[in-house]
């Protein structure tokens, strides 16, 4: 018998995989509280969760036949949210699903993928999976797009360019000059909107305009379903009719097609929710402004880069002792650096008494 990792394709047996977050039981296990003790700032979840008309109708869902593989209703609903035409939607289990499939679809082994970092990990994570080569790209030091630098690692390899905007963990928005050069480019440029409801912010209305843009959006942040897994993507209808050909038919499961459908119906009452986060962040913006010595990125997500100007996995450390779970990141430039979700009034208001203990 061969051993089993002989068997396996070689450049998946040793991959740098992707750091995700634990469950709650698992981070009140590590720091030895109870799990309802257990606050939540590490993954820019929405901690209200979906609302009532949403969870209804989930537990309506029969549950013993297959969803629509074509999803006709979602997106037919997302055609009238985003004022795009159906053909040019994509849903995807969470908008990780829709990259993975991005790459398949337009990455031949060897062939590059490109990212600007710090950014979200899940790019050079998929890339790495599917054989791609990863170009990443540093940001300037204001956490910018670098063009020059960008325009400069592109080539004729170079199939995808992954920009995020909010970016995260940096907060920042890609401009729409910055993204009309990167497109001008030709690859594919995929921007991600993830936190758009965060903001209003959006580059969709270059889509007309751009058949190598595509939108990545999702239901986790703003609807509170990050649990569901639905995402999906705004692109030209000739990439959704072929990746429509390679996705797992049923890659949305009904639940989660019920809860998206429902969550548009019910947006006014889940926009209360994103409003709230948005000033619970500006709150704790304001709150570290009385703090000397500590900085942060002006963020347009619900979500904020702060630098503490010293080892950041101590603070972090010391955060979870009082079971507050906030990210940190091992890339150079953010070693000092901390990315802390918006909460709920009581949840920020014991991390900024923390912080205030801590730093
Ligand atoms: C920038 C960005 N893109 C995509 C995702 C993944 O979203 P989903 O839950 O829809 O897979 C996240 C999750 O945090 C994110 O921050």
């Amino acid at each position: 018998m061969p051993e089993l990792t002989g068997l396996m394709r070689r450049h998946l047996v040793a991959v740098d995989t992707y750091a995700s977050v634990d469950p709650t039981e698992e981070l009140a296990r590590r720091v030895g509280i109870r799990p309802e003790e257990v606050i939540r700032l590490n993954a820019n979840e929405n901690p209200y969760g979906p609302s009532q008309a949403v969870k209804e109708a989930v537990a309506r869902t029969p549950l013993n036949i297959y969803p629509d593989p074509n999803q006709r209703q979602l997106r037919a609903a997302l055609g009238e949210y985003t004022g795009q035409p159906a053909e040019s939607i994509l849903p995807g289990a969470g908008a990780d699903e829709l990259i993975d499939l991005l790459m398949r679809l337009f990455i031949e082994p060897g062939e590059k993928a490109l990212d600007c970092v710090p950014t979200f990990g899940m790019y050079s994570f998929c890339a790495r999976v599917n054989n791609a080569t990863v170009a990443s790209v540093e940001r300037d030091e204001l956490f910018e797009l670098d063009i020059r630098a960008i325009k400069a690692a592109v080539d004729d390899r170079t199939k995808i360019i992954f920009i995020c905007s909010p970016n995260n963990p940096t907060g920042n928005l890609v401009s729409e000059a910055q993204a009309k050069a990167l497109l001008a480019l030709g690859p594919i440029v995929v921007v991600d909107e993830t936190y758009y409801e965060f903001c209003g912010r959006s580059l969709a209305h270059l889509l007309g305009e751009f058949e190598n843009l595509v939108i990545l959006r999702t239901f986790s942040k703003w609807a509170a379903i990050a649990g569901l897994r639905l995402g999906y993507m705004i692109g030209s209808p000739t990439i959704v009719e072929h990746l429509v050909e390679v996705k797992p038919p049923y890659n949305i499961n009904s639940a989660a097609e019920v809860a998206g459908l429902a969550s548009l119906a019910d947006r006014k009452a889940l926009m209360k929710n994103v409003e709230m986060l948005v000033r619970q962040r500006r709150r704790l913006e304001s709150e570290l402004q009385q703090i000397p010595g500590v900085k942060f990125w002006p963020s347009h997500g619900n979500f904020l880069l702060v630098d503490f100007q010293r080892d950041g996995r101590q603070i972090s450390e010391e955060l979870g002792k009082r079971g507050i779970f906030v990210r940190y990141f091992s890339h150079p430039r953010l070693r000092n650096s901390l990315r802390i979700s918006s909460g709920t009034p009581e949840q920020m208001d014991l991390l900024i008494d923390a912080l205030k203990a801590i730093v």
